[in-house]
C-alpha cells in the first residue's frame, strides 16, 4: 500500500490524517486542531506539525500535501481572498517543509477537492472535462481535463449577473449570512452554473463543500444540460486530494 498524509486548512479548523493512495481513502480518523488566530503562515505550519506528529504511522511517509484556500503557483501563495493577507508571496512550499522535516508540496483547496472526486469520487468514470466546485466560506473551483488538472482556477470570483465576485453571492456562507431557502439559493445557483457551463461545456459538475451533504434539497432544482452531482468525499476530498498532489510533488 502506498501511504501518504494529506492536510486541509480551513478557515475555523485544520485536519489531517494518513492516506491510501491507492484507494483514495482515510487510513485513520483525521485528527482537527482549530485554526490559529491570527491564521499566519508560521502559526498554522506549527498546527500542521502537531497534526502529522498525532499519528505515529506519519513517521515513515516522505512527502506531505497541504491543501490551503489560495492560488499556490509553484509552491508559493499568491492570494489569501478568506485567509491572512501575510500568506500572499510566502514561499510555502520552503516554509512546511522545513517545520515538518520532510517534502511538503502545498496546493489550493478545491484542487486537492477538485483531484479526489476525479481519482476516486463523483467523477471517477468522466473522463473528459470535470468542473468541481466548492461551496463553502467562499467558492473554490477545479477544472480537470481527462484526469490533468489545470491548476489555480478561481471561478468564484468571476463577475456573474452583475455581482463582481459571485462568490460574496452564491457561496454556502451567503446562504447562511442572508437566510435564504434552499430555492432562492438555487436561484443564485442556477445563474452561475448555467454561466459556468457556457463558458465552459464541461461534461460534468461536481459539487463539494460541507453543504454537498444537503445536496438533495437544491441540485434536483437546477435545470441545467450538464449533469450536476454531490461530491462523494464531502469533508475528506481537500486531505485525500492534498495527499495524492503532495505524494507527486
Ligand atoms: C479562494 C480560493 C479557494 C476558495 C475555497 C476562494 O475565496 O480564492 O483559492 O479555493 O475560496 O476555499
Amino acid at each position: 500500500m502506498v501511504m501518504g498524509f494529506g492536510i486541509d486548512i480551513g478557515g475555523t479548523g485544520t485536519k489531517g490524517a494518513p492516506v491510501n493512495l491507492e484507494k483514495g481513502k482515510l487510513e485513520a480518523d483525521r485528527f482537527r486542531i482549530p485554526t490559529p488566530k491570527p491564521a499566519t503562515p508560521e502559526a498554522v505550519a506549527e498546527v500542521a506539525r502537531q497534526i502529522v506528529e498525532h499519528f505515529p504511522e506519519a513517521a515513515d511517509v516522505p512527502q506531505i500535501g497541504v491543501a490551503i484556500p489560495a492560488v499556490v503557483q509553484h509552491g508559493v501563495a499568491r492570494s489569501a481572498a478568506n485567509i491572512d493577507p501575510t500568506w500572499i508571496d510566502t514561499d510555502v512550499d520552503a516554509l512546511f517543509t522545513e517545520v515538518l522535516g520532510r517534502q511538503v508540496h502545498v496546493v489550493n483547496d478545491a484542487d486537492a477537492a477538485g483531484v479526489a472526486e476525479n481519482d476516486h469520487g463523483a467523477a471517477r468514470e468522466e473522463h473528459g472535462l470535470v468542473c468541481v466546485i466548492t461551496l463553502g466560506t467562499g467558492i473554490g473551483s477545479a477544472l480537470i481535463n481527462a484526469g490533468t488538472l489545470v491548476p489555480n482556477t478561481e471561478f468564484g470570483h468571476l463577475e456573474v449577473d452583475g455581482h463582481a465576485n459571485v462568490e460574496t453571492w452564491c457561496a454556502a456562507s451567503a446562504y447562511e449570512r442572508e437566510e435564504l431557502s434552499w430555492a432562492q439559493w438555487a436561484e443564485r445557483l442556477q445563474i452561475y452554473f448555467s454561466h459556468l457551463e457556457r463558458i465552459l461545456s464541461p461534461d460534468l459538475f461536481v459539487v463539494g463543500g460541507g453543504v454537498s451533504k444537503n445536496s438533495d434539497e437544491f441540485l434536483p432544482l437546477l435545470d441545467l444540460r450538464t449533469p450536476i452531482v454531490p461530491a462523494k468525499h464531502r469533508n475528506n476530498a481537500g486531505i485525500i486530494g492534498a495527499a495524492a498532489l503532495g505524494e507527486r510533488g
